[in-house]
């Protein structure tokens, strides 16, 4: 990855880039999803770059794929698709686009690439980790065969290639419980996030679920402790949690589900105030479309979707790099566990 400050020159020889409040008011449609969150002067700041990528994905034939933790001007401004883990890979099986640039963590892009290898994918930093896929290797998920032997492995789609390659099915926090109840034989192996399998694991009493010590440095930080406290300050908050929260999290809160399960929820339900113990943009993305709803109390922010941004969206285009890279037979196995996951799904109606 290139100095940002030798990346900002190189773009400027090519692009207008100073901040611009004529073009922001020309791209008045867009900043109507997002002003709620972003103030104006940010906006006159982000537009020279959010007409910069839109115009270089028709040259290139490109769609950004977005995650639902990436930042409003991301999410609004160039984002040809929107959703949570499970629906970012079954667009990649779908979109005739000749690139993906993947607005998300390297996790999310090598899946991409897994699911379409004839295109190019691109990650604008190549650094965007996650602390679950790194805290496993395929050796991990062997270590934990011979520990329980038979035992299938369900990973979640939070881990490396390789990780993926050495499971048998992949699973994402929309459709974990019911893919592990699917699993045959007793005990089910889980990895690497502990807390959305012992989450799972109450919702699957039949199935004996065990676990690898793995965890989301985001989500792990709520407590119990923290949503009593809240609670009697502000009882009439709705309180909503990512399964990758610890159970007594989970349990202390209205409702629990996948990024996108938690924006269905929020629309539907529109509760006066919500909090979401989850990564911040969340709440951002959804603000404007839901003026009616107050998006209370505390937030984390995931580092590694934060170093996406704008500026390293447009040198990726532009550069046509970092492209993402996976072996021919690590790929091939891997995308038969994360196809498997998308057939299984499809089945069940998730
Ligand atoms: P979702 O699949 O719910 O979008 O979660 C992905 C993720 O990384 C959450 O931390
Ligand atoms: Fe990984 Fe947690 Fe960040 Fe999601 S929020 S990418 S699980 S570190």
């Amino acid at each position: 990855m290139l100095d940002i400050a030798v990346m900002r020159d190189r773009l400027a020889e090519h692009y207008e880039l100073a901040p611009n409040a004529d073009l922001a008011e020309d791209l008045a449609d867009l900043y109507a999803k997002m002003d709620r969150v972003v103030p104006p002067a940010d906006w006159a700041m982000h537009a020279p770059y959010v007409a910069a990528i839109n115009r270089l994905k028709r040259e290139r034939n490109a769609v950004v794929l977005a995650h639902n933790y990436m930042t409003p001007e991301i999410y609004h401004g160039i984002a040809d698709f929107v959703g949570d883990s499970l629906q970012l890979a079954i667009e990649a099986t779908r979109t005739d686009a000749d690139v993906i640039v993947q607005c998300g963590v390297h996790f999310m892009a090598e899946t991409s690439k897994i699911l379409s290898p004839g295109k190019i994918v691109l990650i604008p930093d190549t650094g965007a980790g996650c602390s679950l896929a790194e805290s496993i290797t395929a050796e991990g998920v062997a270590e934990m065969r011979a520990r329980y032997p038979g035992a299938p492995v369900v990973s979640y789609v939070n881990t490396t290639a390789e990780v993926k390659a050495a499971s048998d099915i992949c699973c994402t926090s929309s459709n974990a419980a019911q893919i592990v109840a699917a699993m045959a034989g007793d005990t089910v192996i889980m990895t690497p996030d502990t807390y959305l399998a012992q989450n799972v694991a109450r919702e699957v009493p039949q199935k004996n679920v065990v676990w690898w010590e793995g965890s989301c440095i985001v989500h792990e930080r709520f407590t119990a402790e923290d949503i009593a406290a809240f609670r009697d300050w502000n009882p009439d908050t709705r309180v909503i949690a990512h399964p990758e929260c610890p159970p007594s999290v989970v349990d202390a809160a209205d409702f629990s589900g996948s990024t996108k399960g938690i924006i269905d929820y929020v629309s539907r339900e529109k509760p006066r105030n919500a909090m979401l113990l989850t990564e911040c943009s969340m709440a951002s993305n959804i603000a404007d479309a839901l003026p009616e709803v107050d998006f209370v109390g505390p937030c984390n922010m995931c580092p590694y979707m934060k170093k996406i941004t704008l500026e390293k969206v447009l040198w990726s285009l532009h550069t046509m790099s970092p492209a993402v890279e996976v072996e021919a037979q690590t790929a091939e196995k891997a995308r038969r566990a994360v196809q498997r996951m998308i057939d299984l799904s499809r089945q069940l109606g998730i």
